[in-house]
């Protein structure tokens, strides 16, 4: 039986393909429970701290809601309102917040400090985005693309793009442990880390799955079931948009890349979107998108999160 209770959400390459399926799961059943209009108590009595130095819409939300929808308190601690940063390091912040809640979510620039944030506050430490990596995303999309074709195994994910940053790493890891066939479409530029490719082909091997970087996104996205992108240039690095553009121009979501997968493809982003640059406004608004679906996913899955590493299961 499959048991979390404790664990961090750091990376997801240290969790199990079980791991991960107990999580999509449970946040089916949260799904249909909260459809149902049932309230919980799986997080009564339970205090969650959201640390955020960057921006938030559905990730802050989604985190809020879950925990009130089970009984539970969020409490969002935004850049300049808490010492973390400023005139407190990051281990110091931990352990105060450690004494005094029950799980901590952090969304920021670098992985070391969420890395650092949970070796010291001996409390869950869930990883809400970073540079590096955006693993309850993955989460989302993953229940998202079942939600649309059933087990994922073996089903072929194309993400087209900036091949390196924190959501691409993200479903290439996810899509190791479940067996899938993930491909990257990107220009050399922007080709994943050498050493997490290799890792997650590793991984993938024990699983089933494929992966595979195209530069050219025609060929890549042949025969896909979900066409995924994000924006050109993540937070904190909007300096580079311009050179982004340029460069990533011929890698957009068009309704003639949309053409050359799956009939039955699925078009998925983890929004927010630039319209008219990643994607274009008729791929987005089309019956093949599933944005908001993936949007809402982000709720039951972060709630499944919580619930199975703090909640009173
Ligand atoms: N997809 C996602 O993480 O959205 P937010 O930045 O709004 O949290
Ligand atoms: N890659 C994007 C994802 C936003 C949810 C960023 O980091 O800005």
């Amino acid at each position: 039986p499959v048991n979390l209770r404790g664990r961090h959400l750091l990376w997801l390459k240290d969790y199990q393909p079980e791991e991960i399926r107990f999580l999509l799961d449970l946040a089916v059943s949260l799904k249909e429970k909260k459809r149902a209009g049932v309230k919980g108590n799986l997080l009564a009595g339970k205090n969650v701290a959201l640390i955020f130095e960057k921006p938030s819409t559905r990730t802050r939300c989604a985190f809020t809601v879950a925990c009130l929808d089970e009984g539970g308190h969020a409490e969002y601690l935004g850049k300049n309102d808490i010492q973390l940063g400023h005139k407190e390091d990051v281990r110091d912040t931990a352990r105060v917040l450690g004494r005094m809640f029950d799980g901590i979510q952090f969304r920021g620039f670098k992985q070391s400090t969420v890395e650092e944030l949970a070796r010291f506050a001996g409390v869950p430490v869930w990883n809400g985005l970073t540079d590096s990596y955006h693993p309850t995303q993955a989460l989302a999309d993953v229940m998202t693309i079942q939600e649309n074709f059933g087990d994922v195994k073996g089903l072929k994910l194309v993400y087209v793009g900036d091949g390196r940053n924190n959501v691409a790493n993200s479903l290439m890891i996810i899509s190791s442990k479940l067996g899938m066939h993930f491909v990257i479409a990107a220009p050399k530029e922007l080709y994943p880390d050498e050493a997490l490719l290799k890792e997650c082909r590793s991984e993938g091997e024990k699983h089933g799955a494929v992966i595979e970087v195209f530069e050219d996104p025609r060929e890549a996205v042949k025969g896909a079931h979900a066409v995924y992108t994000d924006v050109w240039a993540s937070m904190g690095e909007e300096e580079k948009l311009a050179e982004r553009i340029k460069l990533l121009r011929p890698y957009q979501v068009n309704s003639d890349l949309m053409s050359l997968a799956d009939k039955d493809a699925i078009f998925l982003h983890c929004l927010p979107a630039v319209k008219g640059n990643e994607v274009t406004e008729e791929v987005f608004e089309s019956a093949q998108s599933k944005v908001f679906d993936e949007a809402e996913n982000r709720l039951h899955t972060i709630k499944a999160v919580i619930v199975a590493t703090i909640g009173n299961l």
